[in-house]
């Protein structure tokens, strides 16, 4: 046998320099394994010398204890190793995830919705125009005269804000649109037209510049007021889930003849009395009324022969009373902190 110091010296040096496990191993197996080089001696001390039995023995045993003892500490510097090698893309999957934030519909998208799910199931289509009208169809064709209030506020001072030329102006009211589905669809017919309109108005908690209107039309050989009031009852109880009184007021519409205004039992007191009814117990909702003869005539029917009614409501509105919003600012202000609440 070598001289035991150097023999260390070696051995050791081989196993610092080892990469791997492998590599370990198969210095394990060249001194300790069946038929390594210290097994053999250990195996081979029965046929030594008797004088030289103990110090050999006493000898090999020291140096097997030596190599397993420096292989056990070599491993664990490679498997420290390892497992500083892996935490560097190291996922820890018991953290919490992030919840991904998910939007939702607008809540006059959400009303919007409704209006139509519930008209959709009275038979009526959904039906949409331009933003953009001419004089023609927001006016002249609704019997609208040329000397009415409503041509000169909100259109001509908007007109000129937009550059809109040739008698076109952003629409006051989806209106018109009563006018262009009838020049291309013969009654009987049933429309909803929702839609966004535009009028010149100072913003406070009731009024905006722009916002959403729904306009409703049927025309039909016989069809009443008596029709009218039974197909708004039950859009007014679905849309607010509930039994919902409601009157009719005569009123001027210069495309309706009669005209009347539509009240409904102030949703948020019940009618008792309160500021958003100012102490009436009513809240004004929409207007409606017969379709006038001379609108007939202008799409090309005779008054004679066809019937109708036709109504408008403001969705903001409606949107206001069912989720008791004071402001109608609110839907246009982009604020999360109101959005998120629907
Ligand atoms: N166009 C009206 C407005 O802008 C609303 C309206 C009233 C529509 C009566 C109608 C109606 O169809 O019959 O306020």
């Amino acid at each position: 046998m070598k001289n035991s110091n150097l023999l260390k010296k070696e051995v050791g040096n081989e196993i610092k320099s080892a990469k791997d496990l492998r590599e370990l191993d198969q210095i394990f197996n060249k001194y300790l394994g069946k038929k390594g080089e210290i097994t053999l001696i250990l195996k081979g001390l029965k046929d030594t010398p008797k004088e030289e039995r103990a110090k050999v023995g006493k000898e090999a045993n020291l140096f097997k204890n030596f190599i397993e003892k420096e292989i056990k500490g070599k491993k664990e510097n490679i498997r420290f190793a390892g497992a500083v090698a892996e935490d560097a893309g190291w996922i820890d999957i018991t953290i919490p995830g992030r919840k991904p934030f998910i939007g939702h519909l607008h809540p006059l998208t959400q009303t919007k919705r409704k209006f139509e799910e519930i008209f959709q199931s009275m038979g009526f289509s959904v039906i949409e125009g331009p933003e953009i009208e001419n004089e023609f169809y927001n006016f002249e064709a609704l019997n609208i005269p040329v000397h009415h209030p409503a041509r000169s506020t909100f259109c001509l001072s908007l007109c000129r804000t937009f550059y809109l030329k040739g008698g076109n102006l952003l629409r006051s009211h989806t209106s018109p649109v009563q006018i262009r589905y009838m020049e291309k669809h013969h009654p009987p017919l049933r429309i909803i037209v929702p839609g966004r309109i535009f009028r010149n108005e100072a913003t406070d908690a009731k009024h905006e510049f722009n916002f959403y209107h729904i306009e409703g039309l049927m025309v039909d050989k016989s069809v009443s007021i008596a029709n009218f009031k039974a197909i708004l009852q039950e859009f007014l109880n679905k849309f607010f889930q509930k039994t919902i009184k409601m009157r009719l007021r005569p009123t001027y519409f210069p495309f309706t003849e009669p005209s009347f205004e539509v009240d409904i039992e102030c949703v948020i007191c019940g009618g008792k009395g309160c500021s958003t009814c100012l102490g009436s117990g009513w809240i004004e909702m929409m207007g409606a009324g017969m379709v006038h003869p001379n609108v007939f005539k202008n799409v090309g029917l005779n008054p004679k022969d066809w019937q109708g009614f036709a109504f408008g409501m403001g969705m903001d509105r409606f949107a206001m009373m069912k989720y008791k919003i004071n402001d109608i600012r609110f839907f246009y202000a982009g604020d999360l902190r109101f959005l998120r609440q629907f």
